[in-house]
């Protein structure tokens, strides 16, 4: 197989992704999920970057993602599943859930780190979420995966998440440009 048709068809994979780790910057914010606990550490359990709102709203966005690709994609050339719209949309819900998971456990290493909430953390930052969403999707994407695939992924997001927190803080999304 091509490279750029390689490449595209995991871009199309991960695209939910993407959007579930990106949307909660915008629509995050309120209570957070740990509720200000804090463990024996004397650190915060995820932080107050860690929103229940957030959490939702990554979820909802790759749901909204998937569904959007199934519209367009689903029986055209570049159908990924070749199952059906549904597919796409429950592979945007796993895709979601795994990366918000992986989000969260992300962070919730970095706090037993020592590392306070909005510093970077390179693996954590940019990779926990990446493994979480994969974890959760392969069973419906195995036909998908190969480790020049993982690899693929792995480097395209660190990019992409290094880029994308560049753009957020020149749109004053964000305070920090990581
Ligand atoms: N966000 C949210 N809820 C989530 C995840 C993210 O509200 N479940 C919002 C928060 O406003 C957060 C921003 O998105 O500050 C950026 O997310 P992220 O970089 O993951 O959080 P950080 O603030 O950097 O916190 P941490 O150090 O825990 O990663
Ligand atoms: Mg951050």
């Amino acid at each position: 197989m091509d490279f750029a048709v390689f490449a595209f068809r995991l871009i199309l994979y991960i695209l939910p992704s993407y959007f579930a780790n990106s949307v909660p910057v915008v629509l995050g914010g309120g209570a957070p999920i740990d509720s200000g606990r804090k463990l024996g550490d004397g650190q915060r359990l995820f932080g107050d970057g860690k929103t229940v709102r957030g959490f939702f709203a990554g979820v909802a966005a790759a749901v909204l993602v998937g569904a959007v690709e199934g519209m367009l994609l689903s029986g055209t050339q570049w159908d990924i599943y070749g199952t059906g719209i549904a597919a796409y949309i429950l592979a945007g819900l796993l895709l979601g859930i795994g990366t918000m998971t992986g989000d969260l456990v992300g962070s919730f290493i970095k706090r037993r780190q020592g590392i306070s909430r909005g510093k970077p953390s390179l693996i954590l930052d940019q990779l926990m979420f990446l493994a979480f969403a994969l974890l959760l999707s392969y069973p419906l994407a195995a036909h998908l995966f190969s480790l020049e695939a993982v690899l693929f992924l792995g480097v395209l997001t660190y990019f992409v998440h290094v880029g994308a927190n560049i753009l957020a803080n020149r749109l004053g999304l964000k305070k920090v440009p990581w």
